[in-house]
């Protein structure tokens, strides 16, 4: 790993297993990227203590303290900028961010979706996808633009939706996919190795195989 790290804000809402998931990537000498500040938008995150119990400097900006969108994104790009923040990671923050936000950070917001985009945008996507009786959801690691989970995408991982499933058994499965993944991107940001070409994503050596395809139920 050489250069000096990306220096990233993650951006939580709650249990923040994707966090740990990117600090014990970094801690292992996988992902060349420095957490420079955790943000929570809920005060009893649990994501928060993640934070502290690794030293990483976390703070609280409760949404419902200011009064309009805008002003809870100055705030948060404000201790930011004052963590010298490089890139941002949505890792299950649950507010919509504006162009405010944005412009701020212009191409520099990375979120991690439970679902395959543009399948199941939103939130509740894993009981959706049961619902819905699709064979295959996953996760997608995308760029953050002004539609709601729907910038261009990064990265996908495809897991098998069973009939027996709930809900809360494909949630599980997923997030496994979702907590190998995401610091990988992370780390791919940070080698400086992913450019975006209009809606498409170009990941610099990144290893294909025209072989592979999945048939659920298998045959
Ligand atoms: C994940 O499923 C993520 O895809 C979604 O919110 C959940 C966050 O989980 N955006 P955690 O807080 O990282 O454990």
């Amino acid at each position: 790993m050489a250069g000096k790290p990306l220096k990233i804000g993650v951006l939580i809402s709650g249990r923040g297993s994707n966090l740990q998931a990117i600090i014990d990537g970094i801690t292992r000498g996988e992902v060349a990227a420095e957490i420079t500040v955790v943000i929570s938008n809920e005060p009893g995150a649990y994501g928060l203590k993640r934070a502290e119990t690794n030293g990483i400097p976390a703070v609280v900006v409760n949404h419902r303290q200011y009064p309009t969108r805008q002003e809870f994104e100055t705030k948060l790009i404000e201790i930011l900028k004052e963590k010298d923040v490089a890139f941002v990671v949505l890792a299950g923050f649950m507010r919509v961010l504006t162009s405010h936000f944005l412009k701020a950070f212009p191409q520099r917001v990375v979120n991690i979706h439970p679902a395959l985009l543009p399948s199941f945008p939103g939130v509740g996507v894993q009981e959706k996808a049961v619902e819905y009786g699709v064979r295959f959801s996953g996760c997608t690691v995308h760029f953050v633009n002004e539609g709601v989970d729907a910038g261009p995408i990064i990265a996908q991982a495809v897991v098998p939706v069973f009939p027996t499933d709930t809900g809360e058994i494909l949630a599980d499965r997923i997030l496994a996919m979702e907590h190998q993944i995401f610091p990988r991107v992370i780390n791919w940001i940070a080698e400086g190795r992913v450019r975006v070409e209009g809606r498409r994503v170009i990941v610099e050596g990144a290893e294909t195989d025209e072989n592979r395809a999945w048939i659920e139920p298998a045959i």
